[in-house]
């Protein structure tokens, strides 16, 4: 196998969705058939292990093999289901100082050979840690809420990916959390709005969904349940990873429907401004 292409999910502001894209955006190209391990850098947190619904089955973590007590592949977690997904688990009672940038980029460089997407999933750009996590990536995606301080704040995070020598073009922004009534009545900045205030190439937008905190409660990843509105979306950004060329507006297919009028939305959303 070629070396894995290496993902970094990352955000200024805290709480925006980075574990469950993470997590959802994983199971999604495990379906497709590719071999995907993601690594909770978020140490100190456990997360990514829940909305998995692996907590139960984390032996090792990360810091076993910072330590040198387990190889990194020793350390991983299969899913029960997806049988190509592994979790390289975080420590609760670790803290981040236990962990380098350079620890990373040799566990990276271990998995690289396994598997074809290694996605990290990152503590916000404000905390301790955020380093190690995108030192070792060469793509970062950036989530941000259609709110001020979440995107004023995923801004300052480019600029501090851009410090680490990412550019516009490994840079892409997923907007979450998007209310499509709240646009239409210009009460929430659409998804343009917010791609032309940061300038970054927009890999997807994910409506607002109960079905989001459904999956994360149960365990079950939103890849597993074909017949909900969010499958077409993680659907989509997935493809958009895999370099395939698939409409923003598509994203919100399914979430309304008012055809008529949606399309009015989509022509104010994506309309380029001058
Ligand atoms: N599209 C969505 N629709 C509804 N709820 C969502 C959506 N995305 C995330 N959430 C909810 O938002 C909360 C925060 O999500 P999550 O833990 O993934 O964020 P995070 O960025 O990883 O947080 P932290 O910075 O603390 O690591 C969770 O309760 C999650 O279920
Ligand atoms: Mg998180």
């Amino acid at each position: 196998m070629e070396n894995a292409k290496v993902f970094v999910v990352t955000s200024g502001k805290g709480g925006v969705g980075k574990t469950t894209i993470v997590a959802n955006l994983g199971s999604t190209l495990a379906k497709k058939g590719y071999n995907v391990c993601l690594i909770d850098a978020d140490i100190g947190l456990k997360n990514l292990d829940l909305i998995l619904g692996l907590e139960n089955r984390v032996v090792y973590t990360i810091i076993d093999v910072v330590n040198g007590n387990k190889t990194v592949m020793e350390a991983l977690v299969r899913h029960k289901k997806l049988k190509n997904l592994s979790l390289l688990a975080s420590s609760q009672i670790a803290n981040k100082d236990m962990i380098s940038p350079d620890d990373m980029s040799n566990i990276i460089s271990k998995l690289s050979k396994h598997f074809h997407y290694i996605i990290i999933d990152s503590p916000a750009g404000i905390e301790r840690g955020f380093q190690n996590a995108v030192s070792a990536a060469q793509h970062a995606i950036v989530i941000t809420t259609p709110d001020l301080t979440a995107i004023s704040d995923a801004d300052r995070v480019v600029g501090l990916l851009e410090n680490q020598g990412y550019n516009d073009e490994n840079i892409s922004l997923i907007v979450n959390r998007l209310k499509l009534r709240l646009v239409k009545r210009n009460e929430m900045l659409s998804a343009d709005d917010i791609k032309e205030a940061l300038a970054l190439n927009l890999l997807g937008v994910i409506p607002d969904s109960e079905e989001i905190l459904l999956s994360s409660n149960e365990g079950i990843p939103i890849s597993e349940n074909p017949n909900g509105k969010l499958y077409s979306v993680f659907n989509n950004i997935s493809d958009r990873i895999l370099g395939k060329n698939v409409p923003i507006e598509k994203d919100f297919a399914g979430f309304d429907r008012d055809s008529e009028s949606f399309f009015e939305l989509l022509k104010r959303i994506f309309s380029r401004r001058g």
